[in-house]
């Protein structure tokens, strides 16, 4: 059984599959170029992916007797798991173990954006503060404001019980309604009514076909034009361009954003010189607990599949 793993992880994680031959990419930073990826495949059972290497119809076609492929991350549309699934190969994910950590970041992103801390931060070091001012970089209250919760699952309920400290009006939608949002004192509503009535919207949800581009220019229209637009789900979601013409003609007032449509972005874009935009490098589950956490998933269901048993976290569609 031959392992490929297309990062550079700790040794302590690969000394558990020694009883299997592993290949891995030696860089923590890069990604395995993909013509690399495809003749190492070639060699290959099981292979370990991230959320930058694109696992489509022509790769899974020409590597069909893989017997599985992991991602190193809970989001897959990185992978044509439509494709995977027709051809028998097995595909993991890693759930669970981020939810927390990544609402966590994603309420550190709307109190980031809401205060203006980035902005603030780099004036301080820029060496142009000239003393306290009546309104000196005034942010947004977030407390007792209305968040809208786009995408339900594990990381928006705990997202909402954050809201909770903060008494907030919890707002949701998704594709069917939530048997855990009573807990957490969410009420359903449309899109329609979530764009309308919040004055943050958090974006959560896994990108899938019906919600590629969902906030585009008539979403950002219907939104308050106090409002901020956070996204710590996938930049496939959103329609860049019309996310900063709404900032840039005050349809919204900004966002924060976790993901982008192409990742690393390019240091033209446009984003950048926005200063209503507050940006992070995609950094939504990195904290090295939980990273730990998901290198092990992986390997767990590594072992699994090699072994002929059932992994832990197979995404069954
Ligand atoms: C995921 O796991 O899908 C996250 O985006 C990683 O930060």
């Amino acid at each position: 059984m031959k392992i490929l793993i297309t990062r550079k992880l700790p040794e302590k994680f690969i000394n558990q599959l020694s009883d299997y031959k592993v290949d891995m990419y030696d860089s923590t930073l890069e990604p395995m170029p993909k013509d690399l990826l495809n003749k190492k495949a070639k060699q290959s059972d099981i292979v370990i992916t991230m959320l930058s290497d694109q696992i489509d119809e022509s790769f899974l076609k020409e590597n069909r007797h893989l017997k599985a492929i992991i991602n190193l991350a809970v989001g897959y549309d990185n992978i044509d798991i439509d494709c995977a699934h027709e051809l028998g190969i097995i595909v993991c994910n890693t759930p669970d173990v981020l939810t927390e950590t990544t609402a966590e970041l994603a309420f550190t992103l709307m109190l980031t954006t809401a205060r203006r801390v980035i902005e603030a931060s780099q004036m301080l070091h820029n060496g142009k503060w000239v003393g306290w001012s009546p309104y000196l970089l005034a942010g947004s209250d977030v407390h007792h404001k209305t968040v809208g919760i786009f995408g339900m699952g594990k990381i928006g309920l705990a997202f909402a019980r954050r809201c909770k400290g903060f008494e907030m009006n919890v707002l949701y939608h998704n594709r069917s309604k939530s048997k855990e949002a009573a807990s957490v004192n969410a009420t359903y509503v449309s899109f329609e009514e979530l764009l309308e009535k919040s004055d943050y919207i958090i974006c959560c949800a896994p990108l899938t076909e019906s919600t590629k581009g969902i906030f585009n220019q008539s979403a950002f229209k219907k939104m308050k034009k106090t409002a901020y637009f956070i996204n710590i789900g996938r930049g496939g979601h959103v329609v860049e361009h019309d996310l900063l013409h709404a900032i840039q003609d005050g349809d919204i007032l900004g966002a924060g954003l976790d993901v982008y449509q192409t990742e690393p972005i390019d240091m033209n874009h446009p984003f950048l010189n926005e200063p209503n935009i507050t940006m992070l490098p995609h950094i939504g589950s990195s904290t090295t607990e939980t990273r730990d956490a998901m290198i092990q998933v992986c390997i767990d269901n590594a072992l699994s599949i090699a072994r002929g048993k059932q992994p832990k976290t197979q995404i069954i569609i």
